[in-house]
């Protein structure tokens, strides 16, 4: 029993619910906790076990998405559970008769057990979980956050490494309208002795608050524009994608050309170093990259799924 409060058996009213909205209701022992329920939820994918029959996730994408969307719902089918999708909200929700974030969520937070929201706004997932019954995972908010997506990431980490401490990480790309680095940044921060070099045009940098929260929380940044300098002493080399839709206009993306990893960058990073980037990718890894044994993409995007089907276990589980 927990957050269902009975006021008749027919009328049951539920209690303020968590939400996973950015990173900040993350510390470590809980980041801990879903990096091992995710590794256990293999053995719910092979024995077919549903510890969440009966309750409905609705996914509510304002937003293109291939992956996200899919793996949470493949995760909240693979646990059990069912499915309400609207996967084009822009222009085949209410929102189109006008109607507010604020009101579609609180609908249809009355259908269903929890709710996955990727929208253009940043912002709107905090928005959506201030009125919602139950709770809401923020899967992209713009430029905000993308919290399963960082998961996600130190899982493959640490899948491949076998720690998240010790390292020394580069992103390089769109720092500045990436929300996925930023997500990652500030997770990665909760492990002792991370570095993070930071490498991109100066038009991209990494947002201005991400960098001044990095150094309170003194962990060690470097800025650079140039990718094969520090490619030799990286263990992961997280690569991104130019975010064109969050551009001011198209013409922006002229001369914003990000640095390419192709087989001659591979040379440069470690023999024990990996190759992340959470897709899609445009042209910023050259498809000869896939054969090497570092090239860790695909594997990261197939963990997707058992991080997201942990992060439903514990919002959506229990009730
Ligand atoms: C990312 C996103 O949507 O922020 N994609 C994803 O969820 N794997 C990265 C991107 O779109 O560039």
């Amino acid at each position: 029993m927990s957050d269902l409060l009975a006021v008749s058996p027919a009328v049951p009213v539920r209690l303020p619910s968590p939400h996973l909205v950015d990173a900040a209701v993350l510390d470590r022992s809980l980041v801990e906790a879903l990096l091992q329920s995710a590794a256990r939820m293999q053995s719910i994918v092979d024995g077919g076990t549903t510890p969440l029959r009966g309750r409905i996730l609705a996914s509510l994408f304002f937003e293109a998405s291939t992956r996200t969307r899919l793996s949470f719902e493949s995760a909240m089918l693979r646990l059990g559970g069912q499915v309400i999708s609207v996967q084009d909200a822009l222009t085949s929700s209410s929102a189109t008769k006008g109607e507010s974030l604020e009101d579609t969520i609180r609908v249809v937070a009355g259908y269903a057990d929890v709710i996955v929201l990727r929208h253009p706004e940043i912002g709107a997932a905090d928005r959506a979980a201030r009125v919602s019954s139950c709770p809401v995972i923020n899967a992209g908010d713009g430029a905000g956050h993308h919290p399963t997506q960082a998961l996600l990431d130190l899982f493959t980490i640490r899948a491949e490494l076998g720690r998240l401490h010790s390292l020394r990480v580069g992103m390089s790309g769109d720092l500045k309208h990436g929300r996925t680095v930023r997500s990652l940044a500030l997770m990665l921060s909760l492990f002792s002795d991370v570095e993070l070099v930071f490498v991109s045009a100066p038009s991209l940098r990494m947002d201005a608050a991400i960098l001044a929260e990095l150094q309170r929380r003194r962990v060690p940044v470097t800025e650079t524009i140039d990718l094969r300098s520090v490619a030799p002493t990286l263990d992961v080399l997280y690569q991104t994608r130019l975010q064109k839709e969050r551009l001011p206009s198209p013409d922006a993306a002229h001369g914003l050309d990000l640095p390419i990893v192709n087989a001659a960058l591979m040379r440069l990073l470690p023999p024990h170093a990996i190759l992340m980037h959470p897709l899609p990718r445009v042209g910023e890894i050259a498809p000869e990259v896939d054969a090497d044994a570092r090239a860790a993409y695909f594997r990261q995007a197939r963990n997707g799924l058992l991080v997201r089907m942990a992060v439903l276990h514990w919002l959506a589980g229990g009730r």
